[in-house]
């Protein structure tokens, strides 16, 4: 069998919307589909604005753009996470300071939060992770706001999932999306930015395409718009937003498969009665939407690697998120940073993570499970 740790659901709707855009024979940058795509995702969200980029790291730069963060700043990020979560503090000059996990979720753990606070703190990154919600994310937002600091949600991972009825994206200041092939939904490259804030909004709109004031599109007008700041071409192109467009309009029932399979997978894998493999137990209140199925093997680094082995020669995909950001080569080595940060490094020797999509079967499930125990022999 050849299991992928992911694989993208489309269909025909998805190939009459690219088509659609692509038949016009114009506005294939800046088109109608970007806008019909934000007001989709902040109504979706229920936030009051939102804005496309051609990814979610560069959603997440023109982000700390917009609050002015920049040098002589630090902001505190989990180095859990993929390393786009804290390179964007570095895109703006200021300084990433990592802060500890907790193990239920692997979000930030708020205690070591307020431990890594200075007065150059401005901001917090709190990252959701593979499809949770970070169950401490109320208690960060309280301590963002008796520091006065910037609560920003790398949600990158995690469109659609609830803590009780609030749903992610909706707890921070603001918060990033990213729609590329991994996540619940795609626009194959993608990401966006959602906020309240109308100043936060126009600023972020002026950074995504080169500080250049638009009261119309640009491309069709052909008239003078002038230059107000400085700014990127961070934009995503309309054939991207039209494909967001058709998938986001079935991204609950994509939520809905991917759940239905993670209990699948979790039932097989309870039954092994493995004491080596730790499964998580989300907390009830968590509507997760499985972006990933991590695992843990408790026994650690050595044996986790093995595994992975196996089940690559068995034909099945598995991934190591993550290891931590701070001692990649270039955070350590070039950039001198090191400190130990207890559950991050531990977690990160033991985790693994399966494959989960809406369409993965149960003959699949049942193989995924069954070659973890002849594994394990
Ligand atoms: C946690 C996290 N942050 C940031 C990103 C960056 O998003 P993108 O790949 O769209 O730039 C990703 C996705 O890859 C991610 O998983």
């Amino acid at each position: 069998m050849d299991i992928p740790l992911f694989k993208i659901y489309w269909d025909d709707d998805d190939l009459k919307a690219v088509s659609d855009s692509i038949k016009r024979g114009m506005n294939w940058a800046a088109g109608p589909s970007i806008l019909e795509f934000e007001n989709l995702i902040s109504k979706y969200t229920g936030r009051k604005y939102a804005v496309v980029f051609n990814s979610g790291t560069s959603a997440l730069h023109a982000l700390l753009l917009a609050y002015g963060i920049g040098k002589g700043d630090e902001v505190i990020v989990p180095s859990f996470s993929f390393i786009a979560t804290s390179n964007p503090v570095l895109f703006v000059s200021a300084k990433p300071v990592f802060a500890d996990i907790e193990e239920e979720t692997c979000g930030l753990n708020s205690e070591d939060v307020r431990k890594k606070i200075t007065p150059k703190t401005k901001a917090v990154i709190a990252m959701h992770y593979g499809g949770a919600v970070s169950k401490e994310i109320r208690e960060l937002k309280k301590i963002a706001k008796e520091n006065n600091l910037l609560l920003i949600e790398d949600a990158a991972e995690s469109f659609g999932a609830r803590l009780n009825d609030q749903k992610v994206g909706t707890f921070g200041d603001s918060a990033m999306f990213s729609f590329c092939q991994t996540k619940v939904f795609t626009t194959g490259e993608g990401g966006s930015i959602v906020t309240d804030s109308k100043d936060i909004f126009e600023k972020l709109k002026l950074i995504r395409a080169h500080g250049r004031a638009e009261d119309s599109n640009y491309f069709s007008t052909g008239e003078y718009m002038d230059y107000v700041s400085l700014g990127y071409n961070f934009r995503m192109a309309d054939i991207s937003a039209a494909l967001g467009v058709s998938q986001i309009k079935k991204v609950d029932k994509l939520i809905e498969k991917r759940r239905e399979k993670a209990q699948y997978l979790t039932k097989a894998l309870s039954g092994l009665m493995l004491n080596d493999i730790f499964i998580y137990d989300f907390p009830a209140e968590l509507y997760h939407v499985y972006q990933e199925y991590p695992i843990r093997v408790k026994s650690g680094e050595e044996k986790r690697d093995s595994l992975k082995k196996y089940l690559s020669r068995k034909g099945i995909g598995t991934r190591i998120s993550f290891k931590p950001i701070h001692l990649t080569h270039f955070y350590k080595n070039v950039l001198g940073y090191s400190g130990k940060l207890e559950v991050t490094e531990k977690v990160s020797r033991e985790a693994l993570s399966l494959p989960i999509y809406p369409d993965l079967t149960i003959k699949e499930i049942n193989y995924i499970a069954q070659e973890i125990k002849n594994f394990y022999g």
